[in-house]
């Protein structure tokens, strides 16, 4: 497939981005339903028009769809949030508050990642910071392009104690770094409102602390 089958990638995301950024919440419940290839090139094409530093694009996006492996992957995915959990001092669901809806919600992914018909593999091609930082813009141009054809997904991160299993499974090679792992599919719940902090709490002019008039 050429990088721009008709109609062209952005003539398929024609959702205002407005809309885009200001509706695509976490979306952690999916449903099971296929993502057509096209829609998988355009998210994928989208993700790698992000900047990154010399445009040197440290970026390998591991696509991973095929059931068997989604089980497995799936499964390392609950191993590694449960162990994120256990350095937070939490070890079991009885210590996540019913009031804490993200942990709550973030749980329940943890069980179900492996049911979404695709599992995205953000990785840096090197170790470090710098690669890591370039395939953070990338992932928000994937889950953007995503939003646009009413997919959605969130990131998420795994955990050192299945990092090697994981390169083993999915055959990754030692010096590359999962950076993220996004689920994607089509929404059970519904896309936005986000609850963010108000502009003028997070916003300076000129000097750190003066707000400025038109937030
Ligand atoms: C770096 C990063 C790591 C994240 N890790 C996880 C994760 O491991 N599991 C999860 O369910 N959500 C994860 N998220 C999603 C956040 O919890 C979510 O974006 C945040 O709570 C705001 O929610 P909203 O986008 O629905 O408003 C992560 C987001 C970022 C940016």
């Amino acid at each position: 497939m050429s990088d721009s089958p008709d109609p062209s990638t952005p003539d398929r995301l024609t959702m205002t981005l407005g809309e885009a950024v200001f509706s695509m919440r976490a979306i952690r419940r999916l449903r099971p339903d296929p993502i057509s290839d096209r829609d998988l090139h355009d998210i994928l094409l989208a993700a790698t028009q992000a900047p990154s530093g010399g445009n040197v694009q440290p970026w390998h996006f591991l696509v991973v769809q095929d059931a068997g492996q989604r089980r497995e992957l799936g499964a390392l995915y609950r191993e590694a949030w449960w162990a994120k959990r256990r350095d937070q001092g939490i070890h079991g669901p009885e210590d996540i508050p019913e009031t804490d809806t993200i942990a709550r919600s973030a749980m329940r992914l943890a069980d179900e990642i492996g049911d979404a018909p695709v599992l995205i593999l953000v990785c840096a091609l090197a170790q470090g910071a710098p690669a890591l930082a370039s395939v953070i813009p990338a992932t928000e141009n994937l889950l953007l392009a995503a939003r646009a054809l009413g997919i959605g997904g969130t990131i998420t991160t795994l955990h050192a104690d299945v990092d090697e299993r994981v390169h083993t499974l999915l055959e990754i090679p030692d010096a590359v770094q999962v950076v993220y792992c996004v689920p994607l599919g089509y929404p059970r719940g519904r896309f936005g409102p986000l609850n963010r902090k108000p502009l003028n709490e997070v916003t300076s002019l000129d000097r750190w602390g003066a707000t400025p008039a038109w937030v």
